[in-house]
């Protein structure tokens, strides 16, 4: 917590990544100026990570530098971002439930002592809460908390570590997006306010519209594209992305769905916690259709995709494949086991879907 408030600039120069004979990152420079909110865009497997990896310290890169407020640094590992002042939020919490909001902070700390002084860290973390725009309640366990509280957690976490300058990784996959917006709103209002210098990875454009003042663009390891979001439009950060050409309307679907091919009947499980039951009814797959799972990650895709393989079973209704219950158990010759536990990852009966 020795950092100066004022938010710092950051800038790649030349920064290259080479894994073997593969080239992830291609002579990147880019910018996130002080009190920016900087989104970084690309599709899978662009180079993003590796190009914030390296930013952090997690990674030495091949070639390139890093310079805060101008000046190159040298960051070798996590621990030289962090006095830099350079911090990251990840997709996934990294908080452990167990504890309390407080405990959560105070351990995340690279200075915490053997022996914690509760009184007087309380009084300090109170006073720094008032400091801030937002609050989460200090003796909740986090197990408790939702996942935006959570991830305003994370945040705050950052924050109280003395970071000013934030890599966003994802940040808001887990959370709905009215906690999206209250999120990103706070985080918005920080680097507004000068306190905090953003740099979002994110597939969404509507957070980059909302919250973004500017943004960059990577295609397969190379800079792509950049500018103010306010001068470019979806089409543009979607061409920069993909490449113009590579833009092409679908072939049309067409025909009638078939028969049922998969369907789900009133089924019930135990869901990961052991606490709750799912229960999914009604749910059918017609030769031809693609069928989609929407929901915010943690409400029962997982648990849905176990009971199908087998790996999770049915404590009531059944699932069948062209009418015929799957057998639980049945175990299809040939099929894939689980290297640890040896359970089959596939127990449907064999035959074509
Ligand atoms: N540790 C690694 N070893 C080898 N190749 C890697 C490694 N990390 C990433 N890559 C490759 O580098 C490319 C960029 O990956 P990544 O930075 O994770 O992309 P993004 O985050 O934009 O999805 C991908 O082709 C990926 O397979
Ligand atoms: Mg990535």
């Amino acid at each position: 917590m020795t950092q100066s408030r004022k938010a710092p600039s950051i800038e790649t120069i030349g920064m290259t990544m080479r894994f073997g004979d593969f080239t992830a990152l291609d002579n990147v420079s880019m910018k996130v100026r002080s009190g920016s909110f900087h989104a970084l865009l690309g599709e899978n497997g662009a180079g993003k990570s590796t190009l914030v990896k390296c930013m952090m310290g997690f990674y030495a890169a091949t070639d390139g530098q890093v310079a805060v407020n101008g000046k190159e640094v040298a960051i070798r590992d996590p621990r030289d971002a962090h006095d830099l002042g350079l911090g990251m939020v990840y997709q996934h919490f990294t908080l452990v439930p167990s504890l309390t909001a407080a405990e959560n902070l105070v351990i995340a700390r690279i200075d915490t002592p053997a022996m914690i002084d509760w009184r007087r860290e309380m009084k300090s973390l109170e006073a720094f809460m008032q400091t801030m725009p937002f609050i989460v309640p200090l003796d909740r366990r986090v197990e408790s908390l939702a996942a935006g509280e959570k991830q305003k957690l994370e945040i705050l976490k950052q924050l109280y570590l003395g970071h000013r300058f934030l890599i966003l990784d994802e940040p808001t996959s887990v959370l709905t997006p009215l906690e999206a917006d209250e999120v990103l709103g706070h985080v918005s209002a920080l680097t507004k306010a000068g306190e905090l210098s953003v740099l979002m990875i994110t597939h969404k454009f509507r957070e980059v519209r909302a919250f973004a003042d500017e943004v960059t663009v990577l295609r397969r390891g190379k800079l792509a594209g950049k500018g103010p979001v306010s001068d470019l439009t979806n089409e543009d950060m979607a061409a920069m992305m993909m490449g113009r050409s590579e833009i092409g309307t679908p072939a049309p679907r067409h025909g009638e769905a078939g028969e049922p091919v998969l369907a789900i009947e009133n089924a019930t499980a135990l869901d990961r916690s052991g606490y709750k039951d799912i229960h999914i009814d009604g749910l059918t797959v017609r030769a031809g259709e693609i069928v989609g799972i929407a929901g915010i990650s943690g409400n029962g895709q997982v648990e849905l995709m176990e009971m199908l393989t087998g790996q999770r079973s049915l404590k009531q209704g059944r699932i069948t494949v062209r009418g015929r219950p799957i057998a639980p158990g049945a175990t299809r010759p040939g099929a894939t086991r689980c290297a640890t536990c040896r359970k089959s990852l596939w127990s449907m009966p064999a035959r074509r879907i």
